[in-house]
């Protein structure tokens, strides 16, 4: 008898998220079977973290805005390292995406005149992003989830997908357990989704939740697929830095784009100290102007405190390292000043930034409305994923394969914009969907292989033979973390970063003897042991491809090549699984923009 539990589905997505939720709804919208996979519980996905909006060039606040700007902003900020199709797509579809989530009953902000209300965010050039309050990831997960509960999709809470299964070279299905009682499960599937986020907690310190091992990354790479650029890890300029055990929890973007100031320790608002050659034109070249535009004027400058937010981070470090930060080794934020500006003074804070008020109130005894909070960097997202084709998100190497949102590459290129996030997971989650349901239409059911799910369960249960030998997997983790915090963090050297490559050599021996007690009911432990295989796997990726990149762009920064180089901005790192099971590097021409696009970037200027 089979030791595993059988489930078929024509397509079958992996995470719960806004990219996993939209891509099940559009699937299933189209006629097929769809089963849907999380690592939690249905409504919790990491999603729901998300804070400031969802970038969309409606124009509502500033009619000069349009999809055309919006792809000039998305493309600048990647620093042209995108791929000019998804970077389109993205910039046309997201309007009608918003409005369809309006559509199915998420409750935006508004305008006086009732539309939907878009706030001023880092990278772009007016107000575009939707939102709702600081809210905006939940309340998008709220409506797509109690869209998604008529159309019939099963949904399978609380399980790890620990393997892609494969019939020939395309897709078959996957292999996982339940987290509750360790029982094995087989879905068997014509077609398959990742939808499963990032890799943020190969960091130390990150906004990310405990599900972002990184593995659709190492699920995608062990089944064969390519990723790209995994180099570009983003650092949130403002994560909380006090107390410890709240550290690097989000501060949002939003808290800057309604008008918060970066302050060092005496009090200067030191962004005016730097402004990047691309945005001299833009940024206001006093306090008084940066306010203006921060109040809603129109033609007003920006802040520098909307820099990109690799930007912002570096400066933020250089402030700590130059010794003139915050008690406990951040910088201040203070949005407090604001009230005696605003009609409805500290109410309007609270209005504006319900989350954040509670946030500080509860975990720092700070109340935002009087007092500067503690902020420094974060690891936050990466750029980097499964490398897909633009216009479809299937991988090239693995048919039937397609990944969308976070765990996909491609649209951001060496940089994210704030609030481009949500607004790819709905853009790219609906086409993920779409043509995974149109190949599980067009491919018949391809067939698991026992061999393969046999030799899947043997190794995820080895850490139990090691019970009494092996090392516990809770010690790897955290030096695996301190490992790519401290040397392939957000100033990198080279020097560094092969020190990291031999300690994640020995990394990867100690997780390949990792022992557990108990059994599998209720074993966080075990857990954490299938956790680590993503973890080592995505941070060499993000290693070897940050090594296959000497110089400055975007969200890397090489402090031994601070600059950016031409030869280098001609192309995207790829790294895939080579036969002998290492990690081979390759260098990819980056998809040349159409006559089209250039037109775009000229006039965007
Ligand atoms: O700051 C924020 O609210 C984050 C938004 C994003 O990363 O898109």
């Amino acid at each position: 008898m089979a030791s595993y539990q059988v489930h078929e589905h024509d397509v079958l997505v992996i995470g719960a998220g806004g990219a996993g939720l939209r891509a099940a709804i559009e699937a299933s919208a189209m006629g097929c079977s769809v089963g849907l996979v999380c690592k939690s519980l249905l409504g919790k996905a990491h999603t729901v973290m998300a804070e400031g909006g969802m970038a969309a060039a409606m124009a509502n606040v500033d009619d000069r805005d349009s999809w055309r700007v919006h792809f000039a902003d998305t493309m600048r900020g990647g620093q042209y390292l995108n791929n000019p199709v998804m970077a389109e797509l993205h910039a046309k579809e997201a309007p009608a995406r918003v409005r369809e989530l309006e559509a199915w009953g998420a409750v935006f902000d508004r305008t006086a005149d009732g539309r939907i209300l878009q706030r001023n965010f880092g990278g772009h050039r007016y107000p575009r992003l939707a939102h709702v309050g600081d809210r905006t990831g939940l309340e998008m997960i709220r409506t797509l989830q109690d869209h998604g509960v008529h159309q019939g999709i099963d949904v399978f809470m609380e399980m790890t997908v620990t393997r892609l299964l494969k019939d020939g070279g395309r897709i078959a299905g996957a292999f996982g357990y339940d987290r509750e009682l360790g029982r094995f499960r087989v879905w068997k599937a014509r077609a398959v989704v990742l939808a499963t986020g990032g890799i943020g907690r190969a960091y130390r310190i990150t906004s990310n939740s405990w599900e972002y091992t990184g593995d659709g990354q190492a699920l995608a790479y062990e089944a064969g697929a390519e990723l790209m650029d995994m180099e570009f890890v983003q650092f949130h300029p403002t994560g909380m830095v006090w107390p410890p055990s709240v550290r690097g929890i989000l501060v949002t973007e939003g808290v800057r784009g309604e008008g918060g100031r970066l302050l060092n320790r005496d009090g200067k608002r030191f962004m005016f100290d730097d402004i990047p050659d691309l945005y001299k034109n833009q940024v206001a070249k006093d306090p008084e102007e940066g306010w203006r535009y921060v109040t809603g004027d129109k033609g007003a400058n920006r802040p520098p405190e909307l820099l990109t937010r690799d930007h912002v981070a570096r400066c933020i470090n250089r402030e700590v390292k130059a010794g003139r930060g915050s008690p406990h080794g951040g910088v201040f934020l203070d949005i407090a000043w604001i009230k005696d500006r605003v009609p409805g003074g500290a109410e309007h804070i609270k209005k504006k930034l319900p989350g954040m008020y509670h946030q500080f109130k509860q975990l720092a005894n700070v109340d935002i409305t009087s007092e500067p909070m503690e902020v420094g960097p974060t690891t936050h997202y990466c750029m980097g994923g499964v490398r897909v084709d633009g216009r479809t998100q299937m991988s090239g190497l693995v048919p039937g394969l397609f990944a969308a949102g976070e765990v996909g590459a491609g649209l951001h290129g060496a940089n994210r914009l704030g609030g481009n996030s949500l607004s790819d997971l709905i853009v790219f989650g609906k086409i993920a969907g779409e043509h995974a349901a149109r190949f599980a239409k067009s491919n018949g059911a391809a067939a698991v292989n026992d061999a393969e799910v046999a030799e899947e369960e043997r190794r995820v249960l080895a850490p139990f033979e090691r019970a009494d030998s092996g090392e516990g997997p809770y010690k790897i983790q955290q030096d695996l973390q301190a490992t790519m915090q401290d040397l392939v963090g957000i100033v990198r050297t080279e020097n560094e970063m092969a020190k990291a490559m031999d300690v994640l050599t020995q990394l990867r021996r100690r997780a390949g003897a990792v022992g557990v007690a108990g059994n599998r009911e209720y074993n966080p432990g075990w857990h954490t042991c299938v956790d680590l295989r993503n973890l080592l796997i995505c941070s060499e990726a993000v290693a070897r491809s940050a090594l296959a990149r000497p110089e400055s762009r975007g969200a890397q920064f090489r402090d031994d090549y601070p600059s950016k180089s031409a030869e280098c901005g001609t192309y995207n790192v790829v790294v895939r699984k080579g036969p002998d099971g290492s990690m081979q590097v390759s260098k990819a021409p980056v998809v040349p923009m159409s006559e089209e696009h250039r037109a775009i970037i000229e006039e965007n200027k």
